[in-house]
């Protein structure tokens, strides 16, 4: 009898392989050791927690990474430069290791530095790490890793790089060393391995083209304040995340001592946020609170959503936020949705259906509970507890135009976090009294490549619409306006610290367009845009 392919078959191939179809990445899951062993790490340890991943069904769940952190590393041969491992945590090197989780059916990690020593030789006294780092042994010790024994994701620090950190007052600068070291991973011949870019805070937009992942922020730790301010850090970064390259809010502090609600808002905002998930704590005593958490298969279904997106934020009063994604499909009537309350107190969080573009009747189900919550026909409204956070998936009957777009979730193609904006010219989101959310971006202009783009500006119909925006500037200015790779639009500012509005006929073509503001001077603080058909 011939086989014939059914819808299920097709079925199962869409949702089955969301990279074969889309050809990216989803965020990387799986475990890391430095969360609870810092340095104090050996074989045997790496070995446990990898057969642990796998007892656990951690592994059936997603998790396929075991990633080895800082705390390998046993000095350089002084004659052949080459590399060696700690001559007590793992006196047979890292080969039988690697052996072992790829046998376990995982991808293995490794970690190492952007300069010459990494963060454990400096903070952590692990002095024979010194001189290990990657500066200078590019390609060695990508051959080494790559090639001989096989790593499929590496974290690069970059204590070895940043004069604070290490002992020699190095500095180097990031973009350059990290595209060093992305080429030397490149010569190895392999195209699949995946680079974690250490550099604890958004480094620029060049990250994109040289890693999968990029922390944002100093290292986490197992409390709410942690937690809460890398949320916070990470809450304006959507515009830079997507397509296999994602914000890393660093590896999970779940099971590691924090209030049950608090691991529960962590755990499910690194979801919505699409970051990297790295189980952080130790396998082998996992609490069955801890494992159901982490297991959860609708968070971890959010998190590995084919469309890869990170949530915006859709509605904030300045304490408690409404976070918002496509899932599945763009422009969809399904949408992901977060209330989040950072507060210390029980906060009512409303959101109406116009407000995320969703509109007649909505299933709601709860994501982190598990259960349908019921239907709605206008505004989502709940009761979140302190430090709490409600994940719903809302399924509406029809999907509206969004009229409104906040400049500080648009992409600022100049935008990082290392060096002071106003010296380098790179335009940035800052909070703004009367402001709408609260934020405006300042700083555009005065090269052309420092402008502010809406990437995902999408409308019902071919025509000329009247796009408008807030502005708020405290003299006359100039600013330049393009939709899709039509001519500039000048539009002056006659400069106005309580704010006016600006407005531009731009021709739009149904489905996506691309809004882009440029300015020759300093353009005013821009506040958000509008669209009226
Ligand atoms: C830090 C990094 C941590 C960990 C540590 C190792 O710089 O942010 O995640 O890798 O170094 O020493």
């Amino acid at each position: 009898m011939r086989y014939k392919i059914s819808k299920f078959d097709i079925f199962l191939v869409v949702a089955l392989c969301p990279l074969a179809v889309l050809g990216f990445d989803t965020p990387t899951m799986g475990w890391s050791s430095w969360n609870t062993y810092r340095v104090n790490i050996n074989d045997s340890l790496i070995c446990h927690q990898a057969d642990a991943l796998v007892e656990t069904g951690l592994k059936n769940a997603g998790y396929n990474h075991i990633n080895i952190d800082d705390g390998y590393f046993g000095g350089r041969d002084e004659a052949t430069g080459m590399l060696k491992f700690h001559p007590v945590r793992f006196p047979n090197g890292l080969k039988p290791v690697m052996d072992h989780i790829h046998s376990l059916g995982l991808k293995a990690g490794i970690y190492s530095d952007a300069g010459a020593n990494t963060c454990g030789s400096f903070w952590d006294n692990d002095t024979i790490a010194r001189n290990v780092g990657l500066l200078g042994h590019e390609i060695n010790d990508c051959q080494l890793f790559f090639i001989e024994l096989g790593f499929d994701f590496i974290k690069v620090d970059y204590c070895g790089a940043d004069g604070n950190q290490n002992k020699q007052l190095y500095y180097y600068e990031p973009a350059e060393r990290y595209a060093a070291i992305a080429r030397a991973i490149a010569e190895t011949g392999r195209d699949d391995v995946r680079m974690n870019v250490c550099r604890w805070a958004f480094p620029g937009t060049w990250v994109r083209d040289v890693a999968t992942s990029w922390r944002t922020t100093t290292d986490i730790n197992p409390s709410w304040e942690s937690v809460r301010n890398i949320i916070a850090e990470n809450l304006y970064l959507s515009a830079y995340a997507g397509n296999g390259h994602y914000n890393d809010m660093d590896m999970l502090e779940v099971g590691r001592g924090m209030k049950p609600e608090e691991d529960r808002t962590h755990f499910a905002m690194w979801c919505m946020m699409s970051s990297p998930l790295l189980i952080g704590c130790d396998l082998t005593t996992l609490s069955p609170e801890t494992l159901e958490l982490i297991s959860n298969p609708e968070l971890i279904a959010l998190n590995q959503d084919a469309l890869g997106l990170q949530s915006y934020v859709a509605k904030t009063d300045g304490t408690t936020y409404v976070l918002v994604k496509d899932v599945e499909r763009r422009d969809s009537t399904t949408r992901a949705v977060a209330l989040y309350n950072p507060t210390d107190f029980v906060r009512r969080i409303s959101v109406g259906l116009d407000e995320i573009q969703l509109a007649g009747n909505a299933s709601v189900r709860d994501l982190i509970n598990r259960r349908n919550v019921g239907n709605i026909s206008d505004a989502l409204s709940v009761d979140v507890p302190p430090h709490g956070t409600g994940i719903y998936l809302l399924k509406g009957e029809c999907r509206r135009m969004r009229k409104l777009y906040e400049a500080e979730c648009a992409f600022l193609s100049r935008y990082q976090e290392l060096y002071n904006p106003g010296y380098v010219g790179s335009a940035y989101y800052a909070p703004r009294v009367g402001a709408s959310g609260g934020m405006v971006v300042r700083n555009v202009g005065l090269t052309p490549s420092n402008d502010i783009i809406w990437n995902n500006v999408r409308v019902d119909d071919d025509g000329t619409y009247t796009v408008s925006f807030k502005v708020f500037g405290d003299r006359p200015a100039e600013i330049m306006v393009y939709a899709n790779d039509g001519v500039g639009i000048k539009l002056p500012i006659k400069g106005n610290p309580d704010g006016e509005i600006v407005n531009a006929q731009l021709q739009l073509t149904k489905g996506n367009n691309v809004i882009r503001i440029a300015a020759r001077d300093k353009a005013p603080d821009i506040d958000y845009m509008t669209i009226i058909p």
